[in-house]
């Protein structure tokens, strides 16, 4: 099994806000990111697919393609968008970096056309990131 990585950028805002809870509670679980207006961030997206190579191209799969699967199915949709009011597979999600990843997940994982989604990590800051593996 070998294990292919195609990295992209993008930047969005988000705000971290649960209806369900008063605004001071809010305030006392999210702090700052629970502003209004919401905040933006340079994320970074990895996607990981893994399965054998093919003997004709050596490839796992071809990065081009996934490339514009990733491009498609994610980065049109949130890149410069603001994650809680602009993408339809993000409503009704607080958008933390984990709920983002998991969306992520389930909008990639059926359309790779060859090996399978192994792993989606989303990188919120320079030191945050998180990672889903679907299970
Ligand atoms: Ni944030």
């Amino acid at each position: 099994m070998v294990y292919v990585t195609r990295r992209e950028v993008f930047s969005a805002s988000h705000r971290l806000y649960n209806d369900t809870l008063t605004a001071e509670e809010n305030i006392s679980l999210y702090d700052k990111c629970a502003n209004s207006y919401g905040h933006g961030h340079n994320f970074i997206l990895e996607v990981v697919v893994c399965g054998e190579i093919e003997q004709k191209s050596g490839y796992v799969i071809d990065l081009k393609i996934l490339k514009k699967i990733i491009q498609d199915i994610i980065i049109k949709k949130v890149d410069h968008h603001h994650l809680n009011y602009e993408v339809d597979f993000l409503k009704d999600i607080i958008p933390t970096a984990e709920n983002i990843c998991i969306a992520f997940w389930k909008e990639l994982y059926h359309k790779i056309p060859v090996g399978k989604l192994y792993s989606v990590k989303l990188f919120e800051t320079e030191n945050n990131y998180v990672e889903y593996r679907g299970e």
